[in-house]
């Protein structure tokens, strides 16, 4: 006889038994920067019109968490851009309060955080990714385009006043920002934040060819060899990143490798696009349209049946490659659509 595998919670489960218990949300695929990596120059942005509201956003949200989700990270483009963004934060508090929600959370540019920092904090968010991938200001520039260091280093500062602990995320990239790692993870860990490195991944067409950005981070790690002592770290995030812990600082360092080391048998996560879309893996095309539904009916059968579809579709794993022969990236949408 089958065995029937009693879910009386109904979490979401995969067909490889990974519950789905994060998601993120990419609440809007504009920004204020222009990093290269990451957009070209010149994108074209979605219209305002075919965005969900933020109504209609903490619906899906606050169904994913009664459906199981415990954490939930706000990104983008740039989240803190949003008109109105806190309003979302505002509201989806109300899920840590009543202890559904484990973590609210936010990845970040900085650019608008010294306005946002302390209302962040009193919406029940303590812990913050800030991405940041040079101290160098001409740098800064090079890589962003459009960016200031000074405001993210106001943004910093005010985050670290309000409360909230910072992680800060970096790209490594080839002959960009490849002699500052150990000066990153100086200042990041003498400032008691913790610093990862990430691998680029082959997302969306940009101007230049990814195999000329991209340094695997096992190179980076036997560079910093040099300089520190690295002994293997047993902290956990449920997340990609495997951790260190450096000797000389006392620190935490985070590898995200997608490229040298595959990590999706343990993936918990689903991410929603500003339109209602939701992605199973951040490599692959498939996805499912939530907007449809959502609107269809005040109700939130068609929208769970259509959620409870899609997660049967969950792959098991990308499949990045970056080298000479392969042009294409993996999937055509930037970063900035499915949200980092
Ligand atoms: C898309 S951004 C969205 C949130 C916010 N704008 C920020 O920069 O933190 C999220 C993260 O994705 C990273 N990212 C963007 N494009 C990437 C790529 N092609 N490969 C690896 N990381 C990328 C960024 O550096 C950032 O840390
Ligand atoms: S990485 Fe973040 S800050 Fe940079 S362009 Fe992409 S969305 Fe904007």
């Amino acid at each position: 006889m089958d065995t029937v595998v009693q879910n009386p919670l109904r979490t979401l489960i995969d067909p490889f038994g990974r519950q789905i218990s994060y998601i993120r949300v990419s609440v809007t695929d504009r920004c204020d920067f222009r990093c290269f990596y990451c957009m070209s120059e010149d994108m074209t942005f979605l219209p305002k019109s075919d965005l969900l509201t933020l109504e209609e956003l903490d619906r899906l949200c606050s169904l994913f968490v009664a459906r199981g989700t415990r954490k939930i990270r706000i990104t983008g483009g740039e989240p803190l851009v949003r008109r109105n963004i806190m309003s979302l934060f505002r509201g989806l508090s109300r899920h840590l309060d009543s202890g559904a929600l484990e973590e609210l959370t936010v990845t970040t540019n900085g650019s608008q955080l010294a306005r946002h920092a302390q209302e962040l904090y009193d919406c029940g968010v303590r812990r913050i990714n800030v991405s940041l991938d040079t101290l160098d200001d001409a740098k800064f520039r090079e890589i962003t385009r459009w960016g200031d260091l000074s405001a993210v280093l106001k943004g910093i500062d005010a985050a670290q006043s309000a409360g909230l602990k910072i992680k800060i995320n970096a790209v490594a990239l080839k002959g960009v920002n490849d002699a500052e790692f150990e000066s990153l993870i100086r200042w990041a860990h003498g400032r008691g934040m913790d610093l990862t490195f990430i691998e680029v991944m082959p997302l969306g067409e940009i101007e230049q060819a990814r195999v000329d950005q991209y340094l695997p981070l096992s190179q980076v790690r036997a560079q910093l060899l040099d300089s520190f002592t690295l002994s293997e770290s047993n902290y956990e995030t449920g997340g990609p990143a495997r951790y260190v812990n450096v000797k000389e600082t006392g620190g935490r360092l985070g590898f995200i490798t997608p490229l040298t080391h595959n990590f999706c048998e343990s993936c918990n996560r689903v991410r929603l696009t500003c339109t209602g879309t939701l992605y199973m893996c951040l490599g692959q095309e498939d996805a499912a349209d939530l907007r449809a539904p959502l609107r269809a009916s005040a109700s939130n059968e068609l929208l769970e049946a259509e959620i409870e579809r899609a997660i049967l579709r969950k792959p098991k794993g990308h499949d990045f490659v970056i080298d000479r022969a392969t042009r294409l990236p993996a999937v055509g949408r930037h970063m900035s659509v499915t949200g980092g």
